[in-house]
């Protein structure tokens, strides 16, 4: 049976040397099964936490569903999202963000090269890179339906992004296919020439976690095969930003400490 000190020393060196973690668990199907049913019932919804693609309505993304649905709300307290992300931390955290990029089948768009903390940094102030995301496959993730491309180790290089694309403080460059903060080609292109990428591909429940400053993208979802993926971002509490300007749908305001549920069940 494997030591859990020592699971959890690996895991944490793993992340901190790569960059992203594989989780070896998986989400119950029944559990993955609810939370699809109700990511799908409030993203057909007329709501302002619903993203399209550009100039259409088929859905992108929808986010901040930890803080209007409750069984999205105890999703974030599972051991297997914020005891893994507490461990990875190593210190209490909260919801930063909550979001799922629904990459529907044959129309979902790409993710240009970025890093997170780009825009968490420019835009929102937050001082450190004391934060992860938890990602979860609400749909299996194969080669073709545009899984998340990620270059390991490059978050040890600090921030790669170049001109903003834009004037700033339009959030819906932030959240689109033509993303305001970005890697510029050349840079990423060299960087996996150099360290290599890896793609996040697996079942459905599949979980792992990415730095905030690692770079990474995804492509158009070439496939008939829909490719919903769920991304908590946790913040370590003493990272949390004050003043805070972009809807709170992005970015949530309460940093208060959440405490781990008792069991990965909902
Ligand atoms: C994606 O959904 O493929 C992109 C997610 C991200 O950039 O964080
Ligand atoms: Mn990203």
């Amino acid at each position: 049976m494997t030591n859990s000190v020592e699971y959890q020393s690996d895991i944490r060196s793993q992340y901190e040397r790569d960059g992203w973690f594989l989780s070896p668990h998986v989400l119950a199907e029944d559990l993955i099964d609810r939370v699809r049913a109700r990511i799908d019932d409030l993203s057909a919804q007329d709501r302002p936490e619903v993203v399209y693609e550009e100039g259409t309505r088929t859905v992108r993304a929808i986010h901040g569903c930890h803080l209007f649905d409750d069984l999205c709300r105890r999703l974030v307290r599972l051991p297997m999202l914020l005891g893994l992300a507490e461990e990875l931390l190593g210190e209490p955290a909260y919801v930063y963000q909550f979001k799922v990029n629904m990459k529907q089948s044959r129309e979902g768009a790409a993710w240009p090269w970025h890093q997170d903390y780009a825009f968490w940094y420019r835009e929102d102030g937050m001082a450190s890179d004391k934060a992860v995301n938890i990602a979860v496959h609400l749909d299996e993730v194969h080669e073709k339906n545009g899984p998340l491309c990620v270059i390991p180790r490059s978050q040890h290089l600090g921030l790669l992004d170049k001109e903003p694309n834009g004037a700033g403080g339009d959030w819906h460059k932030h959240v689109s296919a033509d993303l305001e903060y970005t890697v510029p080609d050349e840079i990423a292109e060299s960087l996996a020439r150099e360290l290599g990428t890896e793609h996040a591909t697996g079942p459905t429940g599949s979980l792992y976690a990415f730095h905030p400053t690692i770079v990474h993208s995804s492509s158009n979802n070439l496939s008939d095969d829909r490719r919903a993926l769920l991304l908590v971002t946790y913040n370590a509490v003493s990272n949390a930003p004050k003043d805070l300007k972009r809807p709170e749908f992005l970015v949530s305001r309460d940093s208060t400490p959440l405490t781990v549920a008792a069991t990965n069940s909902l």
